[in-house]
């Protein structure tokens, strides 16, 4: 149980520098990609310390594989001693993708048990996509009581289709297609940047894939994994988004650096049209400065290179104060406007009809106690909080600490007024706030 949450005094514009951390979504597919190796120890770099992040290694030492972090962010892992097919229900429904390590694992001991994900917060999310494409190399697949049971002698490569760009299944395949025999081309994945993160670190364990990065992938398998890694993983793009939003919302200016500037092309060009300023110094490093007034702008999630679902949330906070009427169609997930209604809360004018948002935006909202519903809904709700007038209070807290590390600290660094208590200090501290 969470009985933290953050008390937000409103008004005060983002101003600073802030370096980015690795991306939440990458490390957790790199971990999982772990499983492949049997030879020698990973070294991950720039990995976020994050809740996720802790299930995920709790979900490889559930396997057999040791894991630990040697200083802030960099973990190590080593899945030398891996014996075990089996990741534990408890683990998979805490978090979606511990489901990652189906495709590894089978790869690596021609079997695995994994339980469904079932749905979460926001949608029903199945795992058909990730199963035809492990059937296809030839992989059994049954369902029996709440757990995908994969067997398999030996994957072969084949030629897959997938009917939707997933991320997760993309994922899946491409890590199980490594040590299949022979190739297997992949067509329709997901081209988001993480993927090519992921490529990249497979390519260092000896894999041999071309293609990340394009709507077809082909990996000609190999015997084993068997190089010693060392890698970084990419700077957090929806962490960069999330600061972008806040600094434009507070008509602060913002100085990103270690930013994946080259993934973020979608949400400079949808906020330039909102009439923020954004500067592209270098590769890694961008400034954004917010000012008035923001425009209505429409926006329409799609896979990358489209404008990531992630930030959706955060750009409707954006456009709650904007000038005008925008619209936000949620084309990707089935339920991510649960945040409506707590920036109505706010005074926010939201509107959903079906898949999408009609938001006019008001000359200003006023803080209210408000709880995350997801994730990003949390960060929404955070942005919101810091031009809201008066007071603003954000729970259910878990959410927010499974996707940005050390948020509230980085935004009190940049001039924020936000601070986190319990339940039991709240009064206290809420005081020493004003
Ligand atoms: C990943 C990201 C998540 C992001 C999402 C879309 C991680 C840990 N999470 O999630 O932050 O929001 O990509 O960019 O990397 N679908 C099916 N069948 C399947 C798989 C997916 O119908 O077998 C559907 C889902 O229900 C959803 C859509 O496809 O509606 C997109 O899902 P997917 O791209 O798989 O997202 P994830 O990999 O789960």
């Amino acid at each position: 149980m969470n009985f933290e949450r953050l008390i937000i005094q409103g008004g005060y514009a983002l101003e600073g520098q802030v370096k980015l951390n690795g991306a939440k979504n990458s490390a957790l597919v790199l971990m999982a990609a772990s499983v492949l190796g049997k030879q020698d120890i990973i070294v991950l770099e720039n990995v976020p310390r994050l809740a996720d992040i802790e299930v995920m290694a709790d979900v490889l030492r559930s396997l057999g594989a040791k894991v630990h972090f040697t200083d802030k962010n960099t973990l190590e892992i080593d899945p030398r001693n891996i014996d075990k097919y089996s990741a534990p229900y408890e683990l998979v429904t805490k978090m979606r993708a511990s489901f990652f390590v189906l495709g590894p694992l089978l790869a690596r001991m021609g079997r695995a048990e994994v339980a469904l994900p079932g749905g979460c917060a926001i949608g029903s999310r199945p795992v058909d996509i990730h199963l035809k494409g492990l059937e296809a190399m030839g992989a059994q697949i049954e369902i029996e009581h709440g757990n995908v049971i994969a067997k398999v002698d030996k994957l072969v490569g084949a030629e897959i289709y997938l009917n939707f760009p997933s991320v997760g299944a993309t994922e899946n395949i491409m890590m199980a297609a490594c040590l299949a025999e022979g190739t297997t081309r992949i067509y329709n994945v997901a081209r988001e940047p993480e993927i090519e993160d992921l490529a990249n670190f497979l390519i260092k364990m000896g894999a041999k894939i071309t293609g990340a990065g394009s709507d077809i992938i082909t990996i000609e398998g190999v015997e084993s994994l068997r190089q010693p890694v060392h890698y970084s993983v990419m700077s957090d793009r929806i962490e960069a988004g999330t600061f972008m939003i806040g600094a434009a919302m507070t008509r602060g200016t913002l100085r990103l650096e270690h930013a994946p500037v080259a993934s973020l092309d979608s949400l400079i060009a949808k906020m330039r049209e909102a009439n923020v300023l954004i500067d592209i110094i270098d590769d890694h490093t961008l400034e954004v400065r917010g000012r008035h007034p923001i425009l209505a702008t429409h926006v329409r999630t799609l896979p990358h290179p489209g404008f990531p679902t992630d930030m959706q949330a955060q750009f409707a906070a954006m456009m709650a104060i904007a000038d005008g009427t925008s619209s936000i169609t949620e084309t990707v997930f089935e339920n991510r406007f649960m945040y409506a209604d707590e920036m109505q809360r706010m005074g926010a004018n939201i509107r959903v009809e079906g898949k999408t948002a009609i938001i006019s935006g008001v000359p200003r909202l006023s803080g209210a106690p408000v709880q995350g519903t997801d994730l990003r809904a949390a960060a929404a709700l955070v942005l919101t909080g810091l031009v809201a007038e008066g007071e603003t209070s954000v729970s259910n807290l878990f959410y927010l600490d499974r996707g940005y590390e050390c948020f509230e600290q980085r935004l009190a660094s940049l001039g924020a007024r936000i601070c986190r208590v319990s339940v039991k200090t709240e009064k206290q501290e809420a005081v020493s706030l004003a």
